[in-house]
């Protein structure tokens, strides 16, 4: 049965907001956002006020020393904060304001590789005698020549680099700028517990780890099976080179490493996954949380959804804690997923889902204003899988452009020329605009936070579905010792009448929030009439 939300961690009560650092907010003019930016801007995130958005954590996207291949997400120093982002000092200056708030500090390590300029790589690759050289996956060619194995890299081509100089391949699942560390290597799993102690004693409240499941690769090199899929990397199944069982012990000891601190805790990035995977990663004495981003495939229709939700609840059962998300950095947004004339309808309706199922929320900056994805001209692009795919796929600098906060020069992100193009409607999809607006993506947002941070059943209740087919919409009950709330959503752009399988009239229920504030009175019986893309939640009074 579910816990009361009193007793809940603030990992399984709260909603975790990404914050891609370049894009949130610039304060001093270079175009690129900062750690001053976002200190400038905790009040929206959380003033304690319902005014705010309600968050409860903020995961910032690396903010670590980096020649910035692929945007931070390539370390050479753990332990520094790049110039372009601030000083230590600013990150202990946001830590504590965050704080102050009731905001939790989130740090993403990206540990299954480092930048080719890292320090290690470099004493790494300068001979093969080198003490370093075991921290990386250097392999000799096959005797027949060539690289080891078929395995690819995500961002295209062989996952083999050849280092001419000491006559050996390394791995890199990403860009070659991405050489892969060696996990097996115990000096590397020490300093890696030393980084993490590093940023656990200046107050962090914890990690948002990278490619969390592809740290441990077969010690074989087996080839992976063939499977279909468009690119190289996808016509592979990855049973060789991620998800291997060296991985449970790993996240075991980061437990212990991560728990001793107190009230702190680890999200795992599967690189790809399911359900029944990411369960097994998250157990009580294993990650506390893995992002389950099969919502982001769904097609928009409520099947679809339902069969998702219904496929992770089953794998976490009541205990479980899935950790739902809709977008990040690396997909398209919501909006531009489900294009069309309705798209803040469709915003709405896909915000009420992410905020009311069992499990905690991630929400990607910008979601909350329905960000739609931004024309970044071919000169422009900066993302290595951008520059590689175009024109088949631009990218992903179109999700990563700046938030824009109002409709003034530079939109309030910066004085300076922003470092990604900013949205051209700017002027009517911008923070100031929406919190103006009642009926805006943002104030609904708003409303959906702060409805479920003061709701036992949505913050921690059980989850069950009242549509075995669902048509026209979803609709479920969330329930927890104290409270029953009823959901319902209508995803299509017609009235809907909804017919629920079970007869909710055991209870009176009270209408608490919506899109239509003032088209229902209480509900009564098993029909429910909708409005186009409305969302309704109800309360149980009895
Ligand atoms: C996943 C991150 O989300 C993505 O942005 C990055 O390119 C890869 N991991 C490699 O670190
Ligand atoms: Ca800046």
């Amino acid at each position: 049965m579910s816990e009361s939300s009193e007793s809940l961690p603030w990992w399984k009560r709260g909603v975790i907001y990404q914050i891609y650092t370049r894009s949130f907010a610039d304060s001093n003019g270079d175009g690129i956002g900062d750690l001053g930016g976002i200190l400038a801007h905790l009040d929206y995130l959380n003033d304690g006020t319902p005014a705010s958005l309600g968050v409860d954590a903020i995961w910032l996207s690396p903010i670590f020393a980096s020649p910035a291949f692929d945007f931070g997400y390539d370390v050479s120093d753990y332990c520094a904060i790049d110039p372009i982002f601030g000083r230590l000092a600013d990150l202990d200056e946001l830590i504590a304001q965050a704080h102050q708030r009731g905001i939790r500090v989130i740090l993403d390590l990206a540990l299954n590789h480092t930048s080719h300029l890292h320090p290690w790589f470099l004493e790494s690759r300068a001979s093969r005698s080198s003490s370093k050289r075991d921290w990386y996956l250097w392999q000799d060619p096959r005797p027949q020549g060539g690289p080891p194995n078929r395995w690819q890299s995500v961002f295209g081509g062989r996952a083999w680099q050849w280092d001419p100089a000491t006559r050996q391949y390394y791995y890199h699942m990403f860009l070659p700028q991405q050489p892969d560390l060696n996990w097996r290597n115990p000096q590397v799993r020490e300093e890696i517990d030393r980084i993490m102690r590093f940023w656990l004693e200046r107050g962090v409240d914890g990690f948002r780890l990278d490619v969390v499941n592809a740290y441990f690769k077969d010690l074989e090199l087996r080839d992976n099976p063939f499977r279909w899929g468009l690119r190289a990397y996808d016509r592979q199944a990855h049973v060789y080179d991620a998800d291997r069982p060296e991985l449970l012990p790993a996240y075991t000891a980061f437990r212990r490493l991560v728990d001793r601190y107190g009230d702190r805790m680890v999200v795992g990035e599967p690189l790809m996954g399911n359900p029944q995977v990411l369960q097994q990663y998250c157990r009580p004495d294993r990650l506390h949380l893995a992002f389950d981003f099969d919502l982001i495939s769904c097609r928009w229709n409520p099947r679809a959804f339902q069969r998702t939700i219904l496929a992770c609840e089953q794998a976490f059962g009541p205990e479980g804690w899935p950790c739902y998300a809709l977008g990040n950095h690396d997909v398209s947004r919501l909006v531009s997923r489900y294009p069309g004339p309705h798209a803040p309808e469709r915003a709405k309706v896909a915000a009420a889902l992410l905020l009311t199922l069992h499990g905690t929320p991630s929400l990607y900056q910008g979601e909350e204003i329905g960000m739609r994805d931004s024309p970044v001209p071919r000169r422009r692009i900066l993302d290595p899988a951008g520059k590689r795919y175009w024109p088949l796929y631009r990218g992903r600098d179109p999700v990563r452009t700046p938030l824009p906060w109002n409709d003034g020069v530079g939109a309030g992100f910066s004085n300076g020329r922003p470092w990604l193009p900013i949205n051209p409607d700017f002027r009517s999809v911008n923070v100031a605009r929406e919190s103006e607006d009642p009926g805006s993506v943002l104030s609904f947002y708003r409303r959906l936070i702060w409805l479920r941070r003061g709701s036992r059943a949505l913050n921690s209740g059980s989850f069950q579905t009242l549509l075995r087919n669902p048509d026209s919409g979803l609709a479920y009950l969330r329930q927890s010792q104290e409270e029953i709330m009823l959901v319902a959503l209508n995803f299509r752009g017609h009235p809907a009448q909804i017919v629920l399988d079970e007869d909710p009239s055991t209870h009176e229920w009270e209408w608490r929030l919506g899109t239509h504030p003032g088209s229902h009175g209480p509900l009564v019986g098993r029909r429910l009439n909708l409005q186009p893309y409305e969302v309704c939640i109800f309360q149980a009074t009895r």
